[in-house]
């Protein structure tokens, strides 16, 4: 079986269609998906909003402890193939609204002053979401990220407040409130 199948089959990450319907329907200016992969999930929000800045390294990660060693094989043999998927995936399904920024999240977060939404599905770990969250929250409207369900990412996400879930996807639609209590309790 030819790499492409082997990854589509195992690491079916998209399944969020709901939630990101929901996030259509606000009719934002600036989404932001941080952890885009073969860019399932991206293509699918692309072609409901008006433009999307797709964040990843499209190679081998820090996440790699978090998969198994059947992952961590095939990046290794397929190393950039990644990042042309992505792109194939875009082209086959005729999105031209992404812009994709090869980058750390981290550092992605600095290019920009304010965005209206971003959905955070990158590195797993603690550390990793922590990170994550205290690079965008600073500068997003509404913050929202997959697998809530792993204990990792849940711990991280309900140290800064309760968040609202659909399915595995936890979500804080008011992030200036956020901030807000953030600097309340700061004083
Ligand atoms: C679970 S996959 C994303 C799946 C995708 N959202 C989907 O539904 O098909 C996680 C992605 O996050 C990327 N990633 C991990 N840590 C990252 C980081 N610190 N900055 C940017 N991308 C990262 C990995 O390269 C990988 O492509």
């Amino acid at each position: 079986m030819d790499y492409k199948r082997r990854l589509e089959q195992r690491y079916p990450f998209f399944d969020y269609k709901d939630f990101y319907d929901f996030v259509a329907a606000k009719n934002f200016n600036t989404h932001v998906e941080v952890g885009c992969w073969l860019g399932y999930s991206t293509v699918y929000l692309a072609k409901r909003v008006s433009h999307l800045y797709a964040v990843d390294l499209w190679t081998l990660t820090s996440s790699r402890q978090a998969f198994d060693a059947d992952f961590i094989d095939l990046q290794l043999i397929i190393g950039d193939e990644i990042f042309k998927t992505f792109k194939e995936n875009l082209k086959i399904n005729q999105v031209k609204n992404v812009t994709p920024l090869r980058c750390m999240s981290d550092r992605a977060a600095e290019l920009f002053t304010s965005v209206d939404f971003v959905f955070i599905d990158a590195d797993h770990s603690y550390n990793a979401v922590k990170k994550d969250i205290a690079a965008w929250l600073p500068k997003t409207k509404m913050l929202a990220g997959h697998d809530y369900n792993h204990l990792s990412v849940k711990r991280a996400v309900d140290e800064i407040g309760e968040p609202k879930t659909m399915g595995n996807v936890w979500y804080y639609e008011d992030c200036d409130s956020l901030r807000n209590e953030e600097l309340k309790s700061d004083t």
